[in-house]
């Protein structure tokens, strides 16, 4: 790769593994490095005059954030399969191109699904609470009782890459998979499609792998809780806004379903209050594509994405709105 040192490139967080070192090799970097995300004013002052900008889940980037970046800014890549954060049409209008972290993570955010799905089902995090409040125990054959997932009914919501990788893990586990696609029926796989009431009224376990858009924010809301058997539970590692909280704390607390798994909330890093006393309930802090390997892998295609444009002058295959291209 040519080093471009003219090029400004700003990350946005810090990032684990070696990207940044590589990023540093070849452009002119200025790293926000903390754990904690940029106020969007601040972003926007750093993202001024830049060309490639490395952003998280957590920044926004919209009409203002393009205005800042103007004539200069070229590329936003963004370090996640997810862009929800990005007004993708906003940025073809900038003449900014968008790119996102597809593939790399589906295996593991499908992983990190099924452990949530079995923390939950067997009670795994309940009973690592009752033991770490000392509560007195004793193994008996009532102590505990949990439900296998063994001859259940997996419930896909949105098929895609990552949805694709759950039911593979689920039919190893021996569960019957069916989805709803909301973009339509997916080709060529072995799973029935369904419509979403269908899904809710068949499945065991009803697993959200959409994306966050118009359409699915909060597609999971007290109807279709209380279109759930009784006796189901829901799982979300996609994006917290596509269930509606509430209404969630509610059911779960009324017993409208047995349980829910949920590693994204709406308003990350705010955990709903309710579900924090709900022992039917297992929470992780948006951990789905947390290893080292994929962390490399998803900084990789970041600066594939950002050295495509901005050193080779052509579109990455990641890019969401190729449209863009040399449009700015
Ligand atoms: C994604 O890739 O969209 C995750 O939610 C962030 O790692």
């Amino acid at each position: 790769m040519t080093a471009d040192t003219g090029n400004r490139v700003v990350v946005t967080r810090r990032i684990p593994g070696s990207t940044i070192a590589r990023l540093d090799a070849a452009f002119d970097l200025d790293v926000h490095d903390s754990e904690d995300p940029l106020e969007h004013q601040a972003l926007l002052e750093r993202v001024r005059g830049s060309a490639g900008v490395l952003t998280m889940v957590s920044d926004r980037v919209d009409g203002s954030f393009l205005d800042a970046g103007g004539d200069t800014l070229r590329v936003v890549s963004n370090y996640a399969v997810g862009f929800d954060n990005i007004d993708v049409p906003s940025a073809t209008e900038h003449g900014v191109v968008v790119t996102n972290t597809p593939d790399v993570l589906s295996q593991a955010t499908a992983e990190f699904t099924l452990g949530l799905l079995l923390s939950l089902v067997r009670r795994v995090a309940e009973g690592d609470r009752v033991l770490r409040r000392a509560t007195p125990w004793k193994w008996s054959p009532t102590w505990m009782i949990g439900q296998g997932l063994f001859g259940g009914t997996l419930g896909i919501v949105g098929l895609g890459r990552i949805g694709r990788e759950v039911a593979r893990l689920a039919v190893a586990f021996g569960m019957d998979v069916i989805y709803a696609n909301l973009s339509g029926e997916v080709r060529d796989v072995p799973y029935r499609s369904v419509t979403l009431d269908e899904l809710l009224a068949t499945a065991d376990v009803v697993s959200l792998h959409c994306p966050l858009t118009d359409d699915t924010h909060h597609l999971i809301g007290a109807a279709e809780l209380a279109a759930m058997k009784p006796g189901a539970v829901l799982v979300n590692t996609s994006r917290g806004a596509v269930v509606d909280e509430p209404a969630l704390a509610h059911a779960l607390r009324d017993r409208v379903i047995a349980g829910a798994a949920l590693d994204v909330f709406e308003r990350e890093p705010e955990v709903q209050p309710e579900l924090l006393e709900l022992e039917n309930v297992v929470l992780t802090p948006h951990l789905g594509s947390g290893t080292d390997a994929i962390r490399e892998a998803m900084g990789e295609l970041c600066l594939g994405a950002l050295s495509a444009v901005l050193v080779e002058g052509r579109c990455p295959a990641n890019a969401l709105n190729p449209e863009a291209m040399g449009r700015g």
